[in-house]
């Protein structure tokens, strides 16, 4: 089956978008099928080759939008997958034990060649990790093999965008990506007019949403795993055929922990460059950051939290989702 969309460039005349993301104006941003979802303006081809992914029924399928829980769902589905072998989850989460698929068409192609020059394995193709595969990606499901619900396991995790936006612009800026001049209010705006990497949110969001009874798709959101984790735990497991002792149980809700996590350099990307310390301004520039729900309320302006908040209900109206922005305190 061939890729079935195209891409549409972004022109140089949008400058909000390459002033915030000034590494992409070389090469340029473009906007692919009908949700024109952003992508590095070369990406076409790589989708088109993305699209073939072979398919196995035991291979593992995680899809999120950035920011929403990827790293700690797959430390947990590869765990459960795993039968907690503990052990052998002493290897980099990413990319020895996950392939990050779409981290491609994420990557400038600026980005992509220091990738490869540095002898970083984000960049291997997929066909030459052994199998099987543990997948992690934010791809829409329309850009993903037709047949992957039909075969494989799947996984949707989603968070709050109001916190999902804040992370996302965290770590774009730490890594560089973003322009040190832009607020996190006029990344949130850009966000909601679709014009991030890897935005839309929410026709990425409603498409998993709208498969979440096939037999084959887990629906989670970060807010039930920050609220339950344990009965999430369950759910991944049943969801794989997996039987947990107690035992096995409580050892892995530690491992999951955040202060856990943190500290676990296999999960919290130090190999990938993220620091713990800025040590010019002293911030904390970890990736396992804050994790927690309702961040958004430090960050945001009260009228950019308020104009997301429209642009939820615009968005989520009539889908019978709802994605909480505030936990009750526990
Ligand atoms: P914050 O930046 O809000 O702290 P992803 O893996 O999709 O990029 O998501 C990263 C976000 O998940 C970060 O959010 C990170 O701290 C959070 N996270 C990762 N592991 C977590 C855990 N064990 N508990 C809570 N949040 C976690």
């Amino acid at each position: 089956m061939e890729f079935p969309f195209t891409g549409e460039p972004i022109p140089a005349s949008e400058e909000a978008v390459y002033a915030a993301f000034p590494s992409y104006r070389q090469h340029g941003l473009a906007m692919f099928g009908p949700d024109r979802v952003v992508y590095s303006a070369d990406a076409l081809p790589i989708l088109q080759k993305l699209y073939q992914t072979p398919l196995h029924a035991d291979d593992l399928w995680l899809l999120t939008p950035p920011k929403c829980g990827t790293t700690w769902m797959s430390e947990l589905a590869w765990l459960v997958n795993h039968d907690c072998d503990f052990e052998a989850a002493k290897s980099y989460l990413v990319p020895d034990r996950a392939h990050f698929l779409d981290m491609p068409v994420l990557a400038s192609p600026r980005g992509r060649e220091a990738m490869t020059a540095s002898g970083s394995r984000m960049m291997m193709p997929i066909t030459d990790r052994p199998r099987p595969w543990h997948i992690q990606t934010h791809l829409p499901l329309n850009f993903l093999p037709p047949a992957l619900l039909d075969t494989c396991k799947v996984i949707y995790v989603v968070r709050n965008p109001k916190d999902a936006v804040v992370s996302f612009y965290k770590m774009l800026q730490n890594n560089k990506t973003l322009s040190p001049e832009l607020t996190v209010d006029q990344y949130a705006e850009l966000y909601m007019a679709d014009r991030c990497i890897s935005t839309p949110f929410f026709s990425n969001v409603l498409q998993a949403w709208k498969q979440r009874n096939h037999p084959n798709m887990l629906f989670v959101t970060f807010e039930e795993m920050k609220q339950d984790l344990r009965g999430v735990i369950n759910r991944v497991a049943a969801h794989l055929g997996k039987q947990l002792t107690e035992k096995q149980l409580e050892q892995l809700e530690r491992h999951l922990s955040f202060e856990s996590m943190k500290d676990n350099q296999w999960v919290n990307k130090e190999n990938l460059g993220y620091r713990k310390t800025d040590s010019s301004t002293g911030e904390s520039q970890a990736f396992m950051r804050k994790g927690q729900t309702g961040d958004w309320k430090n960050n945001l302006s009260t009228e950019v939290a308020q104009k997301m908040d429209v642009w939820m209900e615009e968005n989520l109206r009539g889908t019978g989702l709802e994605l909480v922005t505030e936990l009750p305190k526990k």
